[in-house]
């Protein structure tokens, strides 16, 4: 594909969003943070550290810097560690993380 068209593409993409709306707006926030504290915080804490091993989140060199990698690196350690979850469940991880720690509007 050329990549004006990609470019285009990326374009309807952002426009198809509203402005300044919650990018996970079907999330259940309190069934994320469940599931975060089930599945995600002690690992993330040993290794990085912070209130609910929330440093990873929050380091000035992390990796997620919008909606989409959110949902990228999150389902990188879900499928790291083979939780299998519902693609449900990764929205309210997202809608929790986001909520509380990344904040993209
Ligand atoms: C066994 C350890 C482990 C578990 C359990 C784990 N993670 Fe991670 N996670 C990591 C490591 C290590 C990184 C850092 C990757 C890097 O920086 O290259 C990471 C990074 C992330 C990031 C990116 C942080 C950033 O830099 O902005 C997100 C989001 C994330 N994890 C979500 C989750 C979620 C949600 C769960 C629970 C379902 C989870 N992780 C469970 C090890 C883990």
């Amino acid at each position: 594909m050329k990549l004006h068209h990609l470019m285009a593409m990326g374009t309807t993409l952002a426009l198809s969003l509203p402005a300044a709306a919650n990018p996970f707006p079907e999330a259940d926030i309190a069934t994320g943070g469940q599931t975060h504290a089930k599945q995600c915080i002690a690992c993330h804490e040993q290794k990085f550290g912070g209130k609910d091993g929330s440093d990873i989140y929050i380091r000035t060199d992390r990796r997620v810097n919008t909606p989409g990698a959110l949902t990228q690196q999150l389902t990188a350690c879900t499928t790291m560690l083979n939780l299998d979850l519902f693609p449900e469940d990764e929205m309210h991880l997202a809608g929790y993380l986001n909520k509380h720690y990344y904040k993209f509007k």
